[in-house]
């Protein structure tokens, strides 16, 4: 089954790269074929949504390949950040029926709670089918060794749960294709 995971922020020095490789690294050790989608490589200087780009061809192909996606994406002023939204708007209907999970980022304690609560709000707008099971990245600074390895437990079970409940939607999903076909 392939999820890949979108990451949401160019920003220089981000930190929301460290939890992006974490649920790649969880997402392969649960059987999944995944890989980061950097939204550094599909920017545009302005919306385009006439998906003749290159950005918009590779993003399309990955898109109507997977059968989930996994939004990490860190809180900027309690939105999502401005080329996440331009990187989403290059496409559409594909998206369509889509289970995605999202894993929120921040310095402060809520782990992207409000940013959260917005992009599942535009998730529904582009038919995808967001999943109630999200990750909270907080106090991102303090998270990760210097070797990039998470230093809380917990955060294991967390994504083995979160990945459990966003594969069972993509399973039941394709279910639901098979017998519209
Ligand atoms: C423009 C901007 C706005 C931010 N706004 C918030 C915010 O609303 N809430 C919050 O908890 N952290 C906020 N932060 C701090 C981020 O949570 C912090 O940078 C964290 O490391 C995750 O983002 P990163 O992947 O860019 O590093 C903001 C950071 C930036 C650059």
């Amino acid at each position: 089954m392939y999820i890949p995971i979108i990451l949401g922020t160019a920003r220089e020095g981000r930190e929301s790269e460290k939890v992006a490789r974490f649920m790649l690294e969880k997402a392969i050790e649960f059987g999944l074929e995944s890989e980061i989608i950097d939204v550094r490589n599909f920017r545009h200087e302005a919306t385009d949504n006439t998906k003749t780009s290159d950005q918009a061809r590779r993003f399309k192909e990955k898109v109507l390949k997977a059968e989930g996606l996994i939004i990490v994406s860190p809180e900027y002023n309690h939105g999502y950040p401005g080329e996440l939204k331009m990187m989403l708007d290059m496409l559409y209907e594909e998206y369509s029926g889509k289970p995605v999970g999202i894993c929120g980022v921040s310095s402060g304690v809520f782990g992207g709670a409000r940013m959260i609560e917005q992009l599942v709000q535009i998730c529904v707008f582009l038919h995808m089918v967001p999943i109630g099971e999200v990750v909270n990245f907080s106090r991102v600074q303090d998270l990760f060794d210097e070797n990039g390895a998470i230093k809380k437990e917990s955060y294991h079970d967390r994504a083995r749960k979160f990945l459990g409940v966003l594969t069972g939607y993509a399973e039941t999903l394709s279910c639901g294709k098979d017998a519209k076909s």
